[in-house]
């Protein structure tokens, strides 16, 4: 019998491509960059499977030039805003990510983050590379305290809870707000349960752990930037959509805010042109958080064994659309 047909959009860690290239017919897309859009649907005309990435953007569009043999959407990362599941479920195509194996580390990048930009780490290291670390000196990159501080997380799932977990040691107080409030876990932490104006308001640091999606769009605006205080730090290591990049240079420049720290941005890659790029209180990553070896071989190992299964007609492992097996 015929091998299913595979398109695999990027290099993972070889054993699972090895993996993949035993069981099926595979296609690797060997560059660095992203498959053209014209050269994804070629290459995926007729496939059984996809393993993709968030960078490939999986739409009716590309289910119908697959065909209706396409059989699994196999993701390797938690989130999948790149992917219309609605579409994918109509069909009954199970969608495959990577949840759980990336929550800790992308907690631990989260919390670089914060610390980089209270602690205007990347802005000094910078100054030495520049040839400006000239002395000690009482004023100079003075930067906040993390300890004791007020630490608000918009979005409590997974990473959100623990990017609270990692606070304690901090001697924070938590607050949070998400769509849906998690009272069984507020006691294990002393987490309070606030609206987002109120958390806006009242914390030094704020990270955002939501979903991208109509509703979280640009949640961070003009209008929320303006609520927080003037020496409040945002972090972003969800989705670069999620802040408006306009505002937040403003509310940045201003001093409306003290800083950022973003793992993702709006577009991605950042252009160089963009304003962000030039203030010092602003730490840039270039979408970073789950990049551990032991994280990425894990993501790698998920996807692979979602792709097969997959293939095979078998459950997978994550699924972000069950209701297709019922
Ligand atoms: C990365 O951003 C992911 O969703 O895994």
């Amino acid at each position: 019998m015929a091998k299913p047909r595979v398109f695999v959009s990027r290099e993972i860690f070889p054993e699972f491509i090895d993996l993949i290239a035993t069981e099926t017919d595979m296609e690797l897309w060997p560059d660095e960059l992203p498959p053209p859009r014209d050269v994804l649907l070629e290459k995926t005309q007729g496939v059984d499977g996809i393993l993709c990435l968030l960078t490939d953007k999986i739409d009716p569009e590309f289910m119908d030039n697959a065909g209706t043999q396409l059989k699994v959407i196999s993701q390797i990362a938690v989130g999948f805003d790149n992917i219309d599941i609605h579409e994918a479920t109509k069909r009954g195509i199970p969608v495959g990510n990577t949840p759980e194996v990336l929550t800790q580390t992308t907690a631990d990048a989260t919390w670089a983050l914060m610390l980089a930009a209270a602690r205007r780490i990347t802005e000094s290291e910078r100054a030495i590379h520049a040839g400006n670390w000239r002395t000690w000196h009482p004023l100079h990159y003075l930067g906040y305290d993390v300890y004791g501080a007020t630490l608000g997380i918009i979005g409590m799932g997974r990473i959100g809870f623990e990017v609270a977990k990692r606070s304690v040691g901090f001697d924070m107080k938590i607050l949070y707000y998400d769509v849906n409030r998690r009272e069984d876990l507020e006691e294990e932490l002393s987490m309070e349960y606030v609206d987002k104006d109120t958390l806006l308001a009242e914390s030094d640091f704020v990270t955002l752990h939501t979903d991208l999606n109509d509703s979280t769009y640009h949640m961070m605006d003009d209008k929320a930037f303006a609520k927080m205080k003037s020496n409040a730090i945002i972090v972003n290591a969800a989705r670069g959509p999620v802040i408006d990049p306009q505002a937040l240079y403003r509310a940045l420049k201003d001093s409306k805010i003290a800083g950022a720290g973003l793992d993702v941005t709006d577009p991605e890659p950042i252009l160089m042109d963009d304003p962000l790029l030039q203030l010092e209180n602003c730490v840039i990553v270039p979408h970073i958080a789950s990049a551990s070896h032991t994280t990425r071989r894990e993501m790698s190992s998920i996807a692979a064994t979602n792709l097969l299964n997959g293939v095979k007609g078998e459950p997978l492992i994550t699924c972000v659309n069950p209701e297709v097996y019922s």
